[in-house]
Order: C-alpha cells, then sequence, then structure tokens
C-alpha cells in the first residue's frame, strides 16, 4: 500500500532558452502520474517550475545584451504558460529567484556548513558552462569537451567554499543496497551506484566572481553553486507554496523525482547526499528518463533540430501529443520523434481505436436505442480481459512505467473493438428477435469504453472528461475503472474525438 500523501516533480527548467519537446515530455510523464494517483484518493502534490541562477542563464543573457534577472523574467513566463497548455495539472510553478525560496537555500545551506560539510579550498580542473557541471575524468570526451553539449571544456582555477560529498561515499552506497529501488529504471541504478564506486570527490558548494545566484551569508562575495540552490527547490517550494500553511510535513520526501540522464548525477547522487548533510530525508524514487531523439541526435536549442510543442498542440490539442509522446517513446529509454511518426499514432491509435470505438458505441446506441442503455448485465465474455486492469495500471505507475501503463490499457481499447466486430451489432438490430442480445452488446460497449476512458484520464484528460460527460458517467475516481463499477444510463452522440486531419 502507497502512503496517502504523493509527491512528484519535474526539474526545473533553465530559462536560458524557449521551451521545447524535451521539457513538454517529462513535464506530461509527471502530470501523469500526479493525476493517476488523484484519481486513487491520494493526497498529490506536483511541481515544476524554473531554475534562473547559474552560468547557463548568465552567459545566455550575455549574448543578448541584457542582465540575467531581465532574461529570467521575460522567458520564465513562456514555461509557467506551457504547463496549462500541456493540459499538466501542476500544484505551483517555483522560480528560483523566488525570495522564499532564497532564504530556505541560504538556510538549509548554512546547516550544511554548521554541521561540518563545509570547507574553503581550491578547484582545479575541467567545467562545462552549458551544463554547469565540473567534470571528472570519466565525464570527458575527446580533445576535452562535453559529451552532452559537444563543446569545449574550460579549466577552472577558483578559490571557493567546497561541499564534503566524499564523507558520504559510504552512506551513499549504503542507500542504494538497502533500497534497490531509488533509482529506476535498473540500468539507471547501476550506472548510479558505479560513480559512487568510482569514489567520490567533493565538489564546489559555491563560486566567486559570477555574481548571479543566490549569495553565500557567511561569504557575500560568493553565490552558491547552481546546482544546490537548483536542487533545493523541491524541498523549499513546500514551505511556501501555498499560502500561510507550510506543506513539508505533509509532502517531504517527495516520492518521485522524474529527471532526464544527463542529469543523473545531480539527482542521484549530489542530491541525497546534500539532503543527509542536512539533516533531512531523502526522496523515494528518482526515475532517470532517456531523451528524445531527432534524426538520431539529442533534440536540443543549441543543436538546433527541435520540434515546436505548441505548433502540434495547436493543431491537434494536447492530449494527441501527451499520448504520442508517451506512446513512442518508452519512458526510460531514448527514443526518435517525428511529425510523420506522430500522424501514424494519431491516426491509427486515437483516431481510428479509440475515437472510432467511441463514436460508434455512442451513435449505435443513439440509433437503435434513441440513447437509452439497458438495465443489463455487461457481457461475461470481456470480464476476463478487463480483471485486474486498475490494479496493473496502478502497479505499473507505481514504478513510473506511464509507456507500459498506457499499453496495457491500449491492448483493451483492441480488445473492444474485436468485440464490436464478433457482435456485429448492426446484424443484431436487424433481427427483432435478438433485441435482448443487442441490448447486452451495448450496454458491455458502453461499460467497457467507460472503464478504459477512466483508466486513460491521465494521458487523455480533456478527451477523458469530454467521453465521460456523453456517457453520463463522469466519475473519473479508479474506483469506477471496474466493469459494472457505475452504470451507464444514456448517451449523447459526440463530434470525432480526434479528427481527420486534412494533409
Ligand atoms: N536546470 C537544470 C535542472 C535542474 S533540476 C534541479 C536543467 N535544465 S534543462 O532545461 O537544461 O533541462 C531540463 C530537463 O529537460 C532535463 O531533465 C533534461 O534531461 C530534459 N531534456 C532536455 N532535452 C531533452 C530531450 N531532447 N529529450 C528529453 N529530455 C531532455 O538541466
Amino acid at each position: 500500500m502507497s502512503r496517502p500523501a504523493f509527491y512528484v516533480t519535474t526539474p526545473i527548467y533553465y530559462v536560458n532558452a524557449a521551451p521545447h519537446l524535451g521539457h513538454a515530455y517529462t513535464t506530461i510523464a509527471a502530470d501523469v502520474m500526479a493525476r493517476h494517483h488523484r484519481q486513487r484518493g491520494q493526497d498529490v502534490f506536483f511541481l515544476t517550475g524554473t531554475d534562473e541562477h547559474g552560468e547557463p542563464v548568465k552567459l545566455a543573457a550575455e549574448k543578448e545584451g541584457i542582465t540575467p534577472g531581465e532574461l529570467a523574467e521575460r522567458n520564465y513566463v513562456r514555461f509557467r504558460d506551457l504547463a496549462p497548455r500541456l493540459g499538466a495539472s501542476n500544484d505551483f510553478f517555483i522560480r528560483t529567484s523566488d525570495a522564499e525560496h532564497q532564504a530556505k537555500v541560504q538556510e538549509v545551506l548554512t546547516r550544511v556548513k554548521d554541521n561540518g560539510f563545509a570547507y574553503e579550498g581550491t578547484y582545479e580542473g575541467w567545467y562545462c558552462p552549458r551544463c554547469a557541471d565540473f567534470k571528472t575524468e570519466r565525464e570527458i570526451a575527446e580533445g576535452n569537451t562535453c559529451p552532452i553539449h559537444k563543446i569545449a571544456l574550460t579549466r577552472e582555477h577558483e578559490h571557493n567554499w567546497f561541499f564534503r560529498l566524499s564523507a558520504f561515499q559510504d552512506a551513499l552506497d549504503r542507500l542504494f543496497t538497502e533500497r534497490p529501488d531509488f533509482v529506476r529504471p535498473r540500468a539507471r541504478y547501476n550506472e548510479a551506484l558505479s560513480f559512487i564506486r568510482g569514489g567520490l570527490q567533493d565538489v564546489s558548494l559555491s563560486r566567486r566572481g559570477l555574481g548571479w545566484g543566490v549569495p553565500v551569508p557567511w561569504d557575500p562575495e560568493q553565490v552558491f553553486y547552481v546546482w544546490w540552490d537548483a536542487l533545493l527547490n523541491y524541498y523549499t517550494a513546500l514551505s511556501y507554496a501555498a499560502p500561510g500553511e507550510d506543506l513539508t510535513g505533509r509532502f517531504w520526501p517527495a516520492t518521485y523525482h522524474l529527471v532526464g540522464k544527463d542529469i543523473l548525477k545531480f539527482h542521484t547522487i549530489y542530491w541525497p547526499a546534500l539532503l543527509m548533510a542536512a539533516d533531512l530525508p531523502v526522496p523515494e524514487h528518482v526515475f532517470v528518463h532517456g531523451f528524445l531523439l531527432s534524426g538520431g541526435e539529442k533534440m536540443s536549442k543549441s543543436l538546433g533540430n527541435v520540434l515546436d510543442p505548441f505548433e502540434v498542440i495547436e493543431r491537434y490539442g494536447s492530449d494527441a501529443l501527451r499520448y504520442y509522446l508517451l506512446r513512442d517513446v518508452s519512458f526510460g529509454q531514448d527514443g526518435s520523434v517525428s511529425p510523420a511518426a506522430f500522424e501514424e499514432r494519431y491516426e491509427r491509435e486515437l483516431a481510428n481505436d479509440y475515437g472510432n470505438l467511441a463514436s460508434r458505441t455512442l451513435a449505435m446506441i443513439v440509433r437503435y436505442r434513441d440513447g437509452e442503455v439497458a438495465p443489463v448485465r455487461h457481457d461475461a465474455a470481456l470480464e476476463a480481459d478487463f480483471d485486474g486492469l486498475a490494479e496493473r495500471v496502478s502497479e505499473l505507475l507505481d514504478r513510473a512505467e506511464v509507456t507500459q501503463a498506457l499499453e496495457e490499457i491500449w491492448q483493451r481499447v483492441r480488445r473492444l473493438n474485436r468485440y464490436v466486430e464478433e457482435c456485429a451489432p448492426w446484424q443484431l438490430a436487424k433481427d427483432p428477435e435478438r433485441a435482448g442480445d443487442l441490448d447486452v452488446v451495448l450496454a458491455t460497449l458502453a461499460e467497457g469504453l467507460r472503464v478504459l476512458t477512466v483508466l486513460l484520464h491521465p494521458w487523455l484528460p480533456a478527451t477523458s472528461a469530454k467521453l465521460l460527460a456523453a456517457l453520463g458517467a463522469p466519475d473519473d475516481a479508479l474506483e469506477a475503472a471496474r466493469l459494472g463499477a457505475r452504470r451507464v444510463a444514456r448517451v449523447a452522440a459526440i463530434e470525432p474525438l480526434f479528427p481527420k486531419q486534412a494533409a
């Protein structure tokens, strides 16, 4: 049994560029999990936001000849507005420039120092200004370049404050050994563990001369290294997201941090170590997803191969984008995205498998029975296929298996389509003697469609609400996702849920 509170986060996005599909991907996945857990009646908190400090933002602002603050002010809005356009139901949007966040960062990191985990020292080594990452020897590509951004690393020599990461070598090893599900999927767990076992070196806690960040209270010439400031958002947000109420006791530790594979080290190693250093409980799980690729390369603004989520939403709606991304790119692995693959899934699965099933079912009930569904029990033939489905979906989503859970549901969408073909209600309708059989088939279709539509709510929230309303059964709680749990009595015809698009 999972605990009643469920807290899920996305990474906070750098405001140095416009939002792209990679950002949308994590936000959508987190939203699916948040919505599913709300369906289970759990107390849910879902957080997203923007990372406004550090070199990535400072450098982008310099290029445009404005201050980092001005750039952040202009760009954060685009991320804030992306969430609702994706249909995301985040409970709060944090900005690391929020005064409450900054005060809390100072408080926690001062405790880290008071606990003996900070010291002054000199850093000498390689650094990627786009990752804002001090690279260890194992993380450097040919010719001292960044393997992620493919740019030359800079050689840093800096006197600043250090975090005693090495002191957490054993504690982290223990955390991973005791909690094999701390990091998912397994391959990412192994990657993090081998990083730990390779030996941990201390890392910068602060940066000198950057002038853009949260000031170090005991050394005002310095600002905290952006990753500490950023990671702490997951914790600080709870203290001020709800006016007049501190949600920390209710939601900390987080249930799931969802992150891309490029930021694994920060979330699976630095973050739990920092929390331990500050006497705070560590999150339950970090789920590491792969990259959306375009022509074999990571999609990113700096690589110039971006698919625009806003354009897709404009034309097809946010549900179609949500469905496509989580269906086509198995959550946890890399996968290619393209307009052609999108259109194929849209036509074949959303418009045909599901959209047609819904239109046909409703249209037949309207045509043959004037919209009334007879009060008869559903066909036992479908029971084996639907039994335990809601539980299976929950189990998969407990492991953040967002793509597999969708696949389980989709198999039943296909099963219901086969049921229509097997029963051929249009034949039954011609034979007055078989009116009772027709009643059962129509009631079964309506009920099957209702159950699947409740289960699909996290992926297709707008469509699900529309269709449940047409079925006259708006309850989308997970306990309603069983054959016979609610009754569809009367339906209304609807416009196609996923209209075919002119080429
Ligand atoms: N600001 C940091 C995160 C701090 S969290 C405490 C950051 N920001 S980012 O905007 O560069 O990236 C945010 C997320 O987007 C990361 O999880 C990254 O993996 C993800 N993606 C960026 N491009 C991506 C793809 N092409 N595909 C999938 N996700 C990718 O890192």
